[in-house]
């Protein structure tokens, strides 16, 4: 039997594997599997010659001639072992379903196990064509995770209408936070035709998914990017992206009309501003007819803005909104915003926001970042969310980990974002998560999305890191079903990715679900945040002082330890963020008892030796929370090592250095943390725990491995 299942899983071990197919390898199913398979997938019947139809069609004859070794037939007529592609107004829909099928969304889709003479089909119909493609992916994913197909009926629907990726990559072809080379939009030397593979493969990740759009250019953007020449190249990403269900956005800068167009202002009331605004979108239309729309930040962190001309973000988004509205675009308006004016700058998205709350156009959607300061390893989630109840939100999450170790690390995002699209809100009492308020299910607005910003490089495998791959394939199936558990969509990427060997699936499936927790407790435990390079955001500085920097770019401002304690007092007696969020967090949040002991010194200062339940002193808590933090990386490394043979030996040695670096930059952060903090505890640490492995000097002067930066 052993002997068996090793040869099961013997084209594994002899393929080269870069990971440049990502999780659309469709290698080899073992015979045990497919020989069922090859029954339901005889003969191929496909309706129409629409593109995405067709790349529907050519996926799954690729796939399965990959995965079962045989090809199907094309066939006009159904039969037993056929599998249907077809719309729902289709004939044959109607002939298969008596009464017919009605869907409801245009992006949805069935695949029923139909009767047909002499046996049974499998029919994967959409009410359009991009539900095709979407139920195409869904047939293949659970044959390649060993699902039975045999009898199906299964409804599918989106949770958002969008379902975005954002690129930060620049026109010079760097990537702002980017970790896994450079971009693979722009200035490459490589002509469009040369990247083409590259896009299709692209295309069809984020297809397999249900992303169904994408911002091409950083939100930090050049006006440059609206020159005829750049949207040259917009214009052929879009015609390559479009049988893939996927429209093309840019985020725009608001001064473009003054930098690109020679105006001497940018002012949204301004005739010929609107003007230049409304020629520029009617030269993107009439080259790309579903261009998706702009992505605006505005008035943020140095970016131009209405404010600088004395207007409102009501003024700026509603113009662009009014452009756009001819053409179907929507606007996606971030409320990223702080003001080193203000004390607490996790409260100043909500207070600059509120006001506007209702007073949006209805192509207008606001943009807020999970968290209400800065995509750290854990935040509570941003207070907007729930408050704002007559505009639409959308999440964005952070899919590269700009604060949680570059590709360097592996912190599996799927239980992170759970965490917060789970989180209740409580706006209209118990069950007002943050999942619902923006999906539209809470407050019945139409318009609905979700972003994630990418990680995506042109490394070969894509993400700098094999495993994080995981994390771009987790925000598409989240993005289409947040219901879905973290679990679930590990389970499925590494069976697609790696291999259908349990041990290996439920090894791999354990350190993942550890992992972003684990990273929380060597960096930022129990509620504190922004302790890395002020900079960069990579390794340990709690201890940075720049007397020329602002203070709230700096970690200090936010652990604010000393002698009497650690933490940013946001309670009632301290900023008051605790006030943003309603009954009855607020009041949970605002009394140390009661406040999530992982949220603790987020919302409160407290000192040393504060009690928590457990009956540990805080300093001891800690400390042994960041101890925690650096067993969990040394299981991670020995899980992993017990791996090696399973898979192939490329990506096997590269996860394994991978491995190797996090669990030494783990002691890093930990020695770092524990002992900076301790020249103001001046508390022991706990006799039982090994001693830091480093000193103090020693850390202050690393200089961390930055190869993966541009
Ligand atoms: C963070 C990040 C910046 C980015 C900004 C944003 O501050 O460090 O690089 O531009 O977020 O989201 O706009």
């Amino acid at each position: 039997m052993a002997v068996v299942a090793a040869l099961m899983f013997l084209p594994m071990l002899v393929g080269a594997e870069t990971g440049a197919d990502l999780w659309l390898r469709y290698s080899k199913l073992p015979e045990s599997m497919a020989t069922g398979y090859r029954k339901e997938a005889k003969s191929l019947v496909v309706t129409g010659n629409d593109a995405t139809q067709q790349a529907a069609a050519g996926e799954i004859r690729m796939a399965l001639r990959s995965l079962l070794g045989t090809t199907p037939t094309l066939s006009k007529g159904v039969a037993d072992g056929s599998i249907v592609l077809a719309t729902s107004s289709d004939k044959i829909v109607k002939d298969l379903i008596p009464g017919g099928l009605e869907l409801s969304d245009d992006e949805a889709y069935v695949i029923r196990t139909v009767s047909v003479k002499k046996g049974k089909a499998i029919l994967i119909a959409g009410r359009t064509t991009a539900g095709i493609l979407y139920g195409t992916f869904d047939l293949l994913r659970r044959m390649q995770n060993g699902e039975d197909i045999s009898n199906l009926d299964i409804n599918e629907q989106p949770a958002y209408k969008l379902r975005l990726l954002n690129h930060w990559d620049n026109l010079n072809g760097t990537v702002e936070r980017g970790y896994a080379g450079h971009s693979i939009f722009w200035n490459r030397e490589e002509s469009f035709e040369q990247l083409k593979d590259q896009y299709l493969t692209y295309a069809r990740a984020n297809a397999s998914v249900g992303i169904n759009g994408t911002v091409l250019n950083n939100v930090n953007a050049s006006p440059e990017v609206l020159n005829t020449e750049n949207l040259e190249r917009v214009k052929q990403l879009a015609d390559l992206f479009r049988p893939y269900n996927i429209k093309v956005y840019l985020a725009v800068n608001f001064a473009s009309p003054a930098v690109l167009g020679g105006l001497d202002t940018a002012d949204p009331l301004d005739e010929n501003v609107q003007q230049w605004w409304r020629d520029k979108a009617a030269e993107i239309y009439k080259m790309i007819p579903d261009f998706g729309g702009f992505l605006v930040k505005a008035n943020s962190e140095g970016q131009p803005g209405p404010m600088d001309f004395g207007r409102t973000h009501q003024d700026g988004a509603n113009m662009l909104a009014g452009v756009l509205k001819p053409h179907n675009g929507v606007v996606m308006w971030r409320a990223f915003v702080y003001e080193p004016t203000n004390s607490d700058r996790a409260m100043q998205a909500y207070n600059e926001f509120m006001p506007f709350d209702g007073k949006f156009a209805d192509n207008v959607i606001v943009q807020v970042k999970n968290g209400p300061v800065d995509f750290q390893p854990r935040e509570p989630f941003s207070p907007l969310f729930g408050a704002m109840q007559k505009t639409p939100l959308m999440v964005e999450f952070q899919i590269t980990l700009e604060y949680l170790g570059h590709s360097n690390q592996l912190a599996y995002l799927a239980t992170m974002w759970k965490e917060v699209l789970d989180a209740d809100t409580w706006a209209l009492g118990a069950g007002s998560s943050v999942a619902r308020a923006t999906d539209g299910s809470l407050f019945g607005n139409e318009l609905t999305a979700i972003a994630g910003v990418a990680n995506i490089g042109r490394d070969i495998n894509w993400c700098g890191h094999d495993l994080l791959q995981s994390n771009w394939y987790a925000f598409g199936r989240l993005a289409w079903n947040h219901q879905l558990s973290s679990e679930q969509i590990a389970e499925e990427w590494i069976r697609m990715t790696f291999t259908n060997d349990d041990s290996f699936v439920s090894t791999l499936e354990e350190v993942m679900m550890r992992s972003r927790e684990a990273v929380v407790s060597y960096m930022t435990p129990m509620g504190l945040h922004h302790l890395m390079g002020w900079d960069h955001h990579y390794g340990p500085e709690p201890w940075t002082d720049l007397s020329w920097a602002r203070a709230d770019w700096l970690p200090r401002y936010y652990h604010r330890a000393g002698e009497d304690g650690i933490g940013f007092d946001r309670s009632s007696k301290g900023s008051n963020a605790v006030s943003q969020y309603f009954s009855p967090l607020r009041e949970m949040y605002d009394n140390p008892a009661t406040c999530p002991e992982n949220l603790l010194l987020w919302f409160h200062h407290l000192p040393w030796d504060y009690r928590l339940a457990s009956g540990k002193t805080l300093w001891d808590a800690l400390v042994y929370k960041y101890y925690e933090g650096v067993e969990q990386a040394r299981f991670f490394q020995k899980e992993w090592d017990k791996l090696e043979g399973k898979i192939d030996q490329e990506r096997f040695e590269a996860i394994r250095y991978k491995f190797k670096q996090q669990t030494k930059e783990a002691i890093w952060w930990r020695d770092a943390c524990v002992l900076y903090f301790q020249t103001f505890s001046k508390r022991p640490i706990p006799a039982e725990l090994e001693r830091p492995v480093h000193d103090l000097d020693e850390l202050k002067s690393l200089k961390f491995d930055l190869k993966h930066h541009n």
